[in-house]
């Protein structure tokens, strides 16, 4: 029997299919008006000694960084490069004044230590007009490893905390200290901070974006732009990935791609491949993607030990 006033049960299912059919249409639009506006469009940000005359970047020898390091070089910008070993510091920093008739400048410091390297940081940076601060550094695990089974446990939590959180923190108090009313600031997360990553329990804690969001609210008044980038592979010493592919870019490709998306997301994948992985993810239950992780990571980490038992 129907009551007079409400829907009969065909009716109100009709309803809840029409209404999540309106809902799933105009969210899809809108990812897809926004997706377009970052990979299409691309940034509203000129980036260039416009922002400051110089752009630091932690990690700057290799992989991601170095690929940061001279993409900002090729803006025009001066660098800064901060990274573990004296030599290679040389080298690339050489590399990048030949090619872009920049300036550079270089600090051997080793973010996994606990002696303080930060004032060192702070006193060679001190003088720079800073424009881009590029939080690069990071460590991972050397294969997905169950947490206590991890390889000098003790040894890797400090390290991870000391590279991973504590650089990002204290080179921030160093980026502040010109108290610049422009700039913008990089933070390279990782798609393992975005979810919980089963084997890489303490890589995935220190990648999430603890800090940034909250700057983004608290540097409102000025025009600085905060904003984490959040990896999956890409091919570097780091991912053991030699050859890259469409889905596990080079640095080179990886970097160009993140830098198009300044100004646009406060967040980002990076590059298409990434975001698409991503928005894919997002879709599924947080369970489901828990558990996708947890078996590629097992997969990885069986394809590690089985090496290392043949070698
Ligand atoms: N590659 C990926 O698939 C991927 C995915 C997601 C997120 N990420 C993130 O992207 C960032 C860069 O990774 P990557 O793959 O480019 O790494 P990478 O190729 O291994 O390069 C790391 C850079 O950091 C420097 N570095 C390492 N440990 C250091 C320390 N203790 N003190 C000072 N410098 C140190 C290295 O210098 P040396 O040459 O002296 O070692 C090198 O210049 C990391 O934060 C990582 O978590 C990477």
């Amino acid at each position: 029997m129907v009551v007079p006033g409400t829907l009969p049960s065909g009716g109100f299912l009709y309803w809840v299919g029409v209404l999540s059919a309106v809902y799933i249409t105009v969210r899809a639009t809108y990812r897809l008006l926004a997706g377009l506006r970052v990979w299409v469009l691309g940034s509203p940000v000129v980036l260039g000694p416009g922002l400051g005359a110089w752009a630091v970047v932690t990690g700057a020898t290799d992989g991601i960084g170095k690929a940061y390091a001279e993409q900002l070089a090729k803006h025009g910008m001066n660098v800064a490069l901060i990274s573990r070993s004296q030599e290679k510091l040389e080298e690339v920093a050489s590399e990048i004044k030949e090619k872009f008739k920049v300036e550079t400048k270089i600090i051997a410091a080793d973010f996994g230590e606990r002696e303080d390297i930060y004032s060192r940081i702070k006193a060679g940076l001190e003088s720079l007009e800073i424009g881009v601060l590029v939080n690069n550094v990071g460590m991972s695990y050397a294969y997905p490893e169950y947490f206590l089974d991890v390889p000098d446990l003790d040894n890797t939590i400090n390290k991870m905390i000391n590279i991973n959180i504590m650089s990002v923190c204290k080179v921030m108090t160093v980026f502040s200290l010109p108290f610049r009313s422009t700039g913008v600031i990089l933070n390279i997360s990782s798609g393992a901070g975005m979810y919980p990553s089963p084997l890489l329990t303490l890589y995935s804690a220190t990648k999430v974006c603890f800090l940034f969001g909250m700057l983004q609210s608290e540097l409102s008044n000025r025009n600085v732009t905060i904003k984490s980038i959040l990896p999956y592979f890409v091919a570097t010493k780091m991912s053991k990935i030699r050859k890259p592919t469409f889905d596990k870019p080079s640095p080179e490709t990886y970097v160009r791609a993140a830098l198009g998306t300044i100004g646009l997301q406060s967040q980002t994948n990076g590059c298409l491949p990434h975001a698409i992985l991503g928005w894919i993810l997002s879709l599924l239950p947080t369970s489901a993607v828990i558990n996708l992780t947890m078996q590629k990571h097992k997969q990885l980490r069986a394809r590690y030990l089985k090496k290392v038992k043949e070698n």
